[in-house]
This record gives structure tokens, C-alpha cells and sequence, in this order.
């Protein structure tokens, strides 16, 4: 029973591997896209206001691994068209702001662009995940213009500051996903983390609008 079910695991690996190289590509534009507009946006920023924005910008594919997983997960067919169909976190950009205001005023101006089109917000800043994580997340779709036509791509686009994703980094690499079930103790401890970062950040751009307007 197990040898068969390890059979089919690596079946659809291998399939969904195969077929993913030529997706792949696809993503790999529209996060090209995406990182050009944030990258623009920072440009122009700096050279308006004198200070950087944007402190760092990083862009990921799913893994085919990653993406039976989650597809496993959610119990749907496994599947290319059903991960393209069903997931809207294949390609994903993070955009690392200087100050939470940076956060919204950057996502404003993005989202306000013509061809980006909205897909899903979720404001984890204002209200942040049982764990403590905080960001603020856009589901978009970029039209990307290839030799056969223009195609219309999902990317998951992340914002939050240093100190978030610091955290975020953090509590992924000791706990997030790793299905284990760990003592209340420990998740109140990395909330409690969590709670302190976002007072350092507020603190943070508090003393930075003070200074600014000196
Ligand atoms: P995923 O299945 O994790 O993609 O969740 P989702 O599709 O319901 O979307 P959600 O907006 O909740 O989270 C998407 C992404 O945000 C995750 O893949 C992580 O990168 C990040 N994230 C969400 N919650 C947490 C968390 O508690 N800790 C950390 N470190 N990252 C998180
Ligand atoms: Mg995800």
C-alpha cells in the first residue's frame, strides 16, 4: 500500500517536473516584471525624497515539490492546470520597506498602476495572523508579452519592513509548516517576539517623522 502510494508521489513529481520547466519560464518573466516595477518605484522615491524606500527586493518560484504539497494539502487534484488554476502563490515577490508608512504608500502607487490588476488583498499589518506574523500581501495578475501573445500572470507580491521579515524569516525557519505539534509555550513566545518588533518599528518611524520634520 505505502510502495504504492510512494509510486505515485514520485509519478506526479516527475510529471509535474517535466511540465513545469516550460511554466517556469512564464513565472520567471512576470516576477522579472514585477521587480522592475518596485525597482522604478524605489528609483524614482530616492531621488524625489533623498532616502531609500525599498530596501530590498527577493523573488521566488515554487518548487514542483512545494507545489504537490500544497496542493496535497488543500486535497486538490495534482496536477499543472490545477496548481496554475488553484494557486496564486507560484511566483512570488517580496518588497522589504524602511518604515511601515513605506509599506502602504508603495502599495498604493503600485496598485494604481494600469496594468496591474488587483486580484486580493490581505492586510496582515492591521491585523496580524494568530502566530504574529505580520505583512501585507497582494494577489496581482502582470501582463507579460511573449513572442505568441500577451499572457495575463499571478504573483503573489509581499510587503513588510525590516523588522518583519526578520521575524517572519525567523519563526519560518524554527517552526512555520513544519507540522510539528509544539508546546503553547513556544508559539506564545515567538507572539510575544512578534509583539516587540512591532513596537520597535512603530518606535522606529515615530523618531524617523520626528526627525524629518525637524
Ligand atoms: P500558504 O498556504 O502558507 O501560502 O497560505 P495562504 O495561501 O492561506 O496565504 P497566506 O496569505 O496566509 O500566506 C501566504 C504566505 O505568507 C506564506 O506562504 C508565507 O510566506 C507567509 N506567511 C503566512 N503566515 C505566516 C506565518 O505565520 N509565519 C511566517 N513565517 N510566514 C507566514
Ligand atoms: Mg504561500
Amino acid at each position: 500500500m505505502n510502495n504504492r502510494k510512494e509510486d505515485s508521489d514520485s509519478k506526479n513529481l516527475i510529471e509535474i517536473s517535466k511540465k513545469f520547466d516550460r511554466v517556469k519560464v512564464v513565472y520567471d518573466c512576470a516576477l522579472k516584471e514585477i521587480t522592475t516595477k518596485f525597482e522604478i518605484l524605489n528609483e524614482d522615491l530616492r531621488s524625489s525624497t533623498n532616502r531609500t524606500h525599498i530596501e530590498f527586493i527577493t523573488g521566488r518560484i515554487k518548487t514542483p515539490e512545494s507545489i504537490i504539497a500544497k496542493l496535497k494539502r488543500r486535497k486538490m487534484e495534482i496536477s499543472i492546470d490545477s496548481s496554475l488554476e488553484n494557486l496564486t502563490d507560484i511566483a512570488g515577490v517580496r518588497v522589504i520597506c524602511s518604515f511601515i508608512s513605506d509599506i502602504y504608500m508603495i502599495a498604493e502607487i503600485f496598485a494604481k498602476q494600469d496594468d496591474i490588476e488587483i486580484v486580493q488583498v490581505k492586510d496582515y499589518i492591521s491585523h496580524p495572523k494568530p502566530s504574529g506574523y505580520r505583512s501585507l500581501h497582494m494577489i496581482v495578475k502582470v501582463p507579460v508579452f511573449f513572442a505568441t501573445g500577451t499572457k495575463k500572470i499571478v504573483v503573489e507580491v509581499q510587503l513588510r519592513t525590516i523588522a518583519m521579515d526578520f521575524w517572519a524569516t525567523l519563526e519560518h525557519q524554527i517552526y512555520y509548516k513544519k507540522d510539528l505539534i509544539i508546546d503553547k509555550s513556544i508559539t506564545n513566545r515567538l507572539h510575544a517576539c512578534a509583539d516587540k518588533i512591532t513596537d520597535i518599528d512603530e518606535e522606529m518611524e515615530k523618531i524617523h517623522k520626528t526627525i524629518e520634520n525637524l
